[in-house]
């Protein structure tokens, strides 16, 4: 572990928001009474109802119930849009920075509003109404940004499905939610080459027996594509018969606002719900305070909007707050391994928000493509996805930053809304590699297997004892599902999923997954939906599925395939079966390794032994711990004989 510690500058602690002080006294006050701190930072929005009630949460098992200014009524895209038009309706909401250097547009907040309006009317006008799904399927165009306001102008729920995932994924989600209405586009455009989402989403339709009504497909590249007449239209052709003029519905602060779907240890993606009123108020408090976001600032965060940090650091976030948000179509090595940094330097970025992967990749093409950009705009760095590796982290401080710029390394997951733990850059030292310490109203605890509460300094697993007010409400379908996920392995607790050791200063320092799902580049994917899909070939009889260390991706996908009786063990099956999992899946799904296992290691009962085949893939034969249970303890000699390697 790194020991190195970087004190806060004195001019970050006298020009951010918070000093540590101030964060020590609004957190003390935050986590005292709830209420009173929530019912003041509500107001950050805009309520057409002001609430009178802040907090009622219940963790209790059987009858989890989280609720958020309940009785407030108010409108996200009003929040985002409107109540900026007054002050500054001239000032750049979006800068869209297209996959092409050559291509890039501004979007004032007053053109995002007659976008937004359109768009919404678009989708009225197709019987789309509050509390209607919306599944959004598209490239990260300005449009993306578009229909997810529409949407939630209109009260209808957006479930955005990340443009890499397969018709097959695709289909699942819009079957899962019941989405009457797909928003997309021809073609997406990444890094020079094309992806098929119109032709995809054609085939997930044709999968899902209760279909779609109507197809919505925004032109990006051109293409040719199908167009089922009846069902679909595109974008620009229904636009130009409506207005830009669409009233804000009303809705409740625990009406839905999105489903995003999010892999577990076990089963299909689940659709983490999230609602209105405390998402939005978390979301933009937490932008504001982490990346000490002011006017005149340019924020960039890299992500997708098919992901969490999408909707709550590119949207949501910064434009309830006003802010000038850019939003990237490409890929961080195209056409050059410089072209962040271009960016950075073509619009003035001031606060930076990417993954330990990419910067683990550009660091990899050395300082020369950092060192001929000028940065000198930037002055806040930010991290989230994985734990960042301190040599990463020192990287990112010393050749990106110039050693000028903070950076908060952001804990958070799909299910919290928000960033839970993190530095505030004008009051928290910074640790390469700990997100060091609890936002606001967050109550982070560490307790061993058998639930026990850790203090001090300790290792064990986190866990969050009370909620906030960007948390998820519920698994959209499966109430049961989301207490048996996350309630019930620490009743009374929210469990993350997540390992972690706190240092004697009380920061936390997160050690990655301690259940079944692995993290690559990023990315969220569960074991048993690798293991799903590659069953589900002819030539496989069963599969185990775990994650290994990977340099760039931090964890990479590892499966044990063992073969139908007669089948070969040969290369090209070994492609075949990575091209299969790609497209029942999705890229991101592609197994790094796969190993022919003749038998896998089981329990006498029959249960697979996934801790000896973590063990295996990451080299550690010397501490398989005990194998003498096995029903058959000479598999595991040949697994560690035929260990793949092309690190
Ligand atoms: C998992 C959640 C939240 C946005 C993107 C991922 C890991 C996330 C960090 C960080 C260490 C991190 C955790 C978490 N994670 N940020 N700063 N340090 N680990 O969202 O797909 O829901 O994944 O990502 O393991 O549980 P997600």
């Amino acid at each position: 572990m790194s020991e190195k510690v970087y004190d806060v500058p004195s001019e970050w602690a006298h020009k951010a928001y918070v000093d540590d002080a101030h964060y020590q006294s609004m957190y003390a006050a935050s986590v005292k009474d709830p209420d009173a701190f929530w019912g003041e930072h509500g107001k950050r929005i805009d309520w057409f109802t002001p609430y009178t009630k802040v907090k009622n949460t219940s963790y209790d098992p059987g009858h989890v119930s989280i609720k958020w200014f309940e009785d407030g009524v108010t409108n996200v895209a009003y929040n985002c849009v409107d109540r900026h038009l007054e002050t500054r309706g001239d000032q750049v909401a979006i800068i869209w920075e297209g996959d092409s250097p050559d291509e890039s547009r501004n979007i004032t907040y007053r053109e995002l509003s007659s976008e937004v309006n359109k768009l919404a009317n678009v989708l009225r006008n197709r019987g789309v109404e509050k509390g209607d799904r919306v599944t959004i399927y598209l490239p990260m165009i300005p449009e993306a940004a578009f229909a997810m306001l529409a949407c939630a102008r209109l009260g209808a729920i957006h479930s955005i499905v990340f443009g890499g995932f397969s018709p097959d994924s695709l289909a699942g989600r819009v079957a899962d939610c019941g989405s009457k209405c797909i928003i997309t586009a021809d073609e997406g455009l990444r890094g020079g080459r094309k992806v098929p989402l119109k032709a995809n989403v054609d085939a997930a339709i044709a999968q899902i027996p209760e279909g779609v009504d109507h197809v919505i497909v925004v032109r990006r590249t051109g293409g040719k594509v199908d167009m089922t007449p009846g069902r679909d239209v595109y974008y620009d052709e229904a636009a130009a018969m409506v207005t830009d003029e669409c009233p804000a519905e009303h809705v409740n602060a625990e009406d839905p606002l999105f489903i995003l779907y999010t892999s577990g240890s076990t089963g299909k993606p689940k659709g983490v719900l999230h609602t209105t009123g405390g998402y939005l108020v978390y979301a933009s408090m937490t932008h504001q305070y982490i990346f000490d976001y002011h006017p005149g600032d340019i924020y960039w965060c890299t992500a997708d909007v098919g992901w969490v940090t999408g909707h709550s650091y590119i949207v949501y976030g910064p434009l309830a707050n006003g802010a000038t948000t850019l939003m990237f179509e490409g890929i961080p090595n195209y056409p050059t391994v410089s072209r962040f940094w271009d960016v950075i330097d073509k619009h003035k970025v001031s606060i930076f928000y990417t993954a330990p992967t990419a910067i683990r990749s550009l660091m990899q093409a050395g300082e020369e493509p950092v060192k001929r950009t000028s940065r000198a705009s930037l002055r806040l760095l930010g991290s989230v996805g994985e734990p960042i590796n301190p040599e990463a982290w020192e990287w990112y401080y010393r050749v990106v930053g110039e050693e000028r710029c903070p950076i908060v390394d952001t804990w958070w997951q799909t299910e919290t809304g928000g960033i839970l733990i993190t530095p505030l850059p004008g009051a928290t030292k910074l640790k390469p590699g700990s997100a060091t310490r609890p936002f606001f109203g967050v109550m982070p605890e560490v307790v061993d297997a058998e639930g026990k509460v850790l203090e001090g300094a300790c290792e064990g697993n986190l866990v969050i004892a009370d909620s906030w007010p960007g948390q998820m409400r519920t698994v959209y379908g499966d109430h049961e599902r989301f207490e048996q996920t996350y309630f019930s392995t620490y009743p009374g607790k929210y469990f993350t999923g997540d390992g972690c050791r706190r240092d004697a200063d009380g920061f936390y320092w997160i050690t990655g997954r301690v259940d079944d799902v692995i993290n690559v580049s990023g990315h969220r994917m569960g074991t048993a939906e690798v293991e799903s899909a590659l069953v589900a070939h002819p030539k496989v009889s069963e599969a185990a599925v775990v994650g290994f260390p990977h340099d760039i991706k931090g964890q990479g996908i590892y499966a044990y395939v063992t073969l139908m009786d007669g089948e070969e063990p040969t290369e090209e099956l070994r492609k075949e079966l990575v091209a299969w999992v790609r497209r029942e899946i999705g890229p991101i799904a592609s197994p790094d390794l796969i190993q022919f296992a003749p038998g896998l290691p089981k329990t006498r009962s029959g249960k697979i032994m996934r801790r000896i085949l973590r063990k295996i893939a990451e080299d550690q034969f010397e501490s398989l711990g005990d194998t003498s249970t096995l029903a058959d303890p000479g598999v595991v000699e040949d697994l560690i004989h035929n260990r793949q390697n092309k690190r």
